[in-house]
């Protein structure tokens, strides 16, 4: 069954975007169809990232106004042939939520997935994009202002009937958490009171989608953590990616020493 999936955090600049085009990356490649909705007002970087802001050439905006079909708003992925963009640019002001719903009910007839970016934030963009989705996925990196963020959004979205609330934990540094300089993910689950769907570290690959437009390695850390995302989204299970392991024991101690020093 196809499933529409809001991707929100509450404090901006945490990842949400990148973690969209990864995962939606890892699903396509397994074969499913994804569409990523870009609702993110103003700031919408979807295409930037995905390096494909020169292919798009029509946006909801022009979907709702007739000037064109949304297939013909549908723009391709470069890497993956089963991944897809709804850019939304000019989708704040003119777009009413019963648009978006009807939209976003004819994309699960054609995809597996549909991803909505969410803005930051919790104003009339966020519960858009929320009304809009049957589950959420809330990231957070392991920073106290986006946690306690992280936990308003929980607080708000436990009042709509979704299917399904998990978060991500990403731009993790598991020399630092060793070092307890960085939280742990137990207790951030604690705080925020629902099942973690993965652990994401702070990754270069990740960092440089947009402007280098290579590809994530499949075998890097970041690369497992996001297969292990996409099993977790896939299954409803919470298994998760121990990103301090090689920062433990001697060897551990000597990584970290380096790490620190570089
Ligand atoms: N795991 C990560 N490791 C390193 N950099 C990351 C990671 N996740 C996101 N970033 C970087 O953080 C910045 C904000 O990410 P973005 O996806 O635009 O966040 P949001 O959509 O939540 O505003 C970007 O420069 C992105 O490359
Ligand atoms: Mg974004």
């Amino acid at each position: 069954m196809s499933r529409s999936i809001v991707i929100t955090s509450g404090k901006g600049g945490v990842g949400k975007s990148s973690l969209a085009v990864c995962i939606g990356r890892e699903f396509a490649s397994r074969g499913k169809r994804v569409v990523l909705v870009d609702t993110d007002v103003g700031l919408n970087n979807l295409d930037v990232i995905m390096n494909v802001e020169n292919r798009v050439l029509y946006d909801l905006s022009e979907v709702m106004h007739g000037k064109c079909r949304l297939s013909q708003a549908l723009t391709q992925d470069k890497e993956q042939d089963n991944l897809f963009l709804l850019s939304s640019k000019g989708y704040q002001n003119d777009i009413p939520p019963e648009f978006l719903k009807k939209t976003v009910t004819t994309l699960l007839s054609k995809f597996d997935y549909v991803f909505i970016d969410c803005p930051a934030g919790i104003d009339v963009g966020f519960h858009k994009a929320v009304s809009v989705a049957k589950e959420a996925i809330v990231v957070t990196t392991p920073h106290v202002s986006a946690i306690k963020d992280a936990s308003t959004v929980i607080n708000i979205l436990k009042s709509y009937s979704l299917l399904r609330i998990g978060y991500v934990l990403n731009r993790v540094r598991g020399d630092m958490v060793v070092s307890s300089a960085m939280a742990e993910v137990r207790d951030i689950t604690d705080a925020l009171e629902v099942t973690p769907v993965a652990v994401i570290p702070e990754n270069d690959s990740i960092n440089t989608l947009s402007s280098l437009g290579v590809p994530l390695k499949s075998n890097s850390d970041g690369g497992m953590a996001i297969k292990i995302a996409c099993d977790n989204i896939e299954n409803g299970t919470s298994t998760l990616i121990d990103l301090t392991k090689r920062y433990k024991g001697i060897m551990g101690a000597l990584r970290r020493l380096i790490k620190n020093k570089v």
